[in-house]
């Protein structure tokens, strides 16, 4: 190991140290942006923007398993991006059946879960085979679940709820009364999952994005300037540290 990578890892781990073990968010979702301007300031195409993001997958994910986070729901594709330029679609859906190819064992190892949140059935089925291959290979592991939100919207998520909902009611399963919050949350895709205590958007951006719109209710917000390709173990723990030091009323005093 280098020397800098050294400093910065006694550097992690000392802010580690530091952390309320008792205090880790349950659950913290990331919406990873600022790949393309990541790209754009080196002169690269996006496409090598979003493979830099890759690496910051890989290394968030594995910060996430050793800090003891439980679910780490990361947004890598909005039912928004299909706007984007054709190439930059296939590209990002070809880097995600590498990222698997090449992490799934690893990932299984680690004892973490894959679960894909989204709309799966519109994205290309080379890749919805692999997606299929890794939740199942990884379907018993205890460790972090990690949720990968693809062709994710939440309004969208929404609209499958109502229509879920709607459709038990038709037939008579479940009567008007019954809809409450929990009926509701038991139909979106983070069913039987905590709501995320923690969300954290880099690249500058002040805005969700129709993410999590039900289960952000009162989760905490961090933003950050950094560019997730440049996103880093020291950034999610100064986003954890900063976490536990806020004052979480839910409505109350
Ligand atoms: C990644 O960052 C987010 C994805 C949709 C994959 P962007 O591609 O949005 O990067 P910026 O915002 O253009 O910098
Ligand atoms: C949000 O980023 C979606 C993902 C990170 C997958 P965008 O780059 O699409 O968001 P906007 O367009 O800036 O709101
Ligand atoms: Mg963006």
């Amino acid at each position: 190991m280098g020397f800098i990578k050294k400093r910065q890892k006694n550097f992690d781990e000392e802010i580690e140290k530091k952390l309320d073990k008792n205090n880790v968010p349950k659950h913290v979702a990331i919406i990873m942006d600022g790949n393309g301007r990541w790209a754009k300031k080196r002169g690269f195409i996006r496409t090598l923007g979003h493979r830099a993001g890759m690496e910051a997958v890989r290394r968030i994910v594995k910060a996430s398993s050793e800090i003891g986070i439980k679910y780490l729901t990361l947004y890598a594709f909005s039912t928004e991006n299909w706007k984007r330029p054709v190439d930059e679609v296939n590209g990002l859906m070809d880097l995600l059946i590498e990222y698997l190819g090449r992490e799934v064992n690893e990932l299984n190892e680690n004892n973490v879960k894959l679960n894909f949140i989204g709309d799966l059935s519109m994205i290309p089925e080379k890749c919805r085979i692999k997606i299929k291959e890794s939740e199942e290979i990884t379907k018993n592991n205890t460790g972090l679940t990690l949720n990968i939100a693809l062709n994710y919207g939440g309004r969208s998520e929404i609209v499958r709820a109502f229509k879920m909902i709607g459709s038990s009611l038709l037939s008579g399963k479940i009567d008007l009364n019954d809809i409450d919050e929990n009926v509701i949350a038991d139909n979106l895709y983070t069913s039987g999952q905590p709501d995320p205590d923690l969300i954290i958007r880099p690249s500058g951006e002040l805005r969700i994005s129709n993410f999590m719109l039900w289960q952000s209710a009162y989760s905490e917000l961090w933003f950050s300037d950094v560019l997730w390709p440049d996103f880093e173990k020291k950034h999610l723990l100064q986003a954890i540290f900063d976490y536990q030091k806020r004052n979480r009323r839910f409505g109350g005093i």
